[in-house]
């Protein structure tokens, strides 16, 4: 193991939730444009889905600050990487699974990191986040390989689909991963 400083350690752990942390808020508002983009689109299904997903992603940023609370550290209030707008349908699953994809990757470096400064708390706020992360990937997945295959076929049977989440606030995950 490195020598490092317990100050030196915390620190560390602290930047992988700050850059974690601002992964979410890059998605959280990502998502909402595309969620009120598919509204408008009249896709009610996917415009649902994609927002119960933000929400889902406001819980991880959520999570991410309150553990940065716990080592004294000050959590990040934004992100630097452009929202992208106007997508396309078949460009916007394409582009969220790329970016799921990047943050699973991105998290599980992260977990290296917590693993080779000992704090095996973060560790499991990683662990349990990657999991959910994996879940909105394989979710994206999908959708894209739908609007691949079936393209206006399958879009035609989303159209008009209501776009209520009923209330809910628990978000994709707590709803079941889309079920
Ligand atoms: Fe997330
Ligand atoms: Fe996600």
């Amino acid at each position: 193991m490195i020598e490092r400083s317990k100050e030196e350690r915390r620190q560390r752990i602290i930047d992988a939730l700050n850059e974690a942390r601002e992964m979410e808020l890059r998605a959280i508002s990502q998502y909402m444009n595309q969620h009120y983009g598919l509204d408008d689109m009249d896709y009610g299904e996917l415009a649902k889905n994609v927002k119960l997903i933000a929400i889902d992603e406001m819980r991880h940023a959520e999570m991410f600050a309150e553990r940065i609370k716990e080592l004294d550290g000050e959590p990040v209030a934004g992100f630097r990487e452009r929202v992208h707008r106007g997508q396309k349908v078949d460009q916007m699953f394409a582009f969220d699974l790329a970016l799921e994809d990047e943050t699973v990757d991105k998290y599980n470096q992260f977990l290296l990191v917590c693993r080779e400064n000992g704090d095996s708390t973060t560790m499991k706020l990683f662990e349990t986040i990657i999991d959910e992360e994996q879940e909105h990937l394989n979710y994206f997945d999908d959708i894209r390989n739908h609007i691949k295959d079936l393209g206006d076929a399958y879009l035609a049977r989303i159209a008009g689909t209501p776009a209520s989440t009923g209330g809910y606030s628990k978000g994709f995950i707590g709803l079941g991963g889309g079920e």
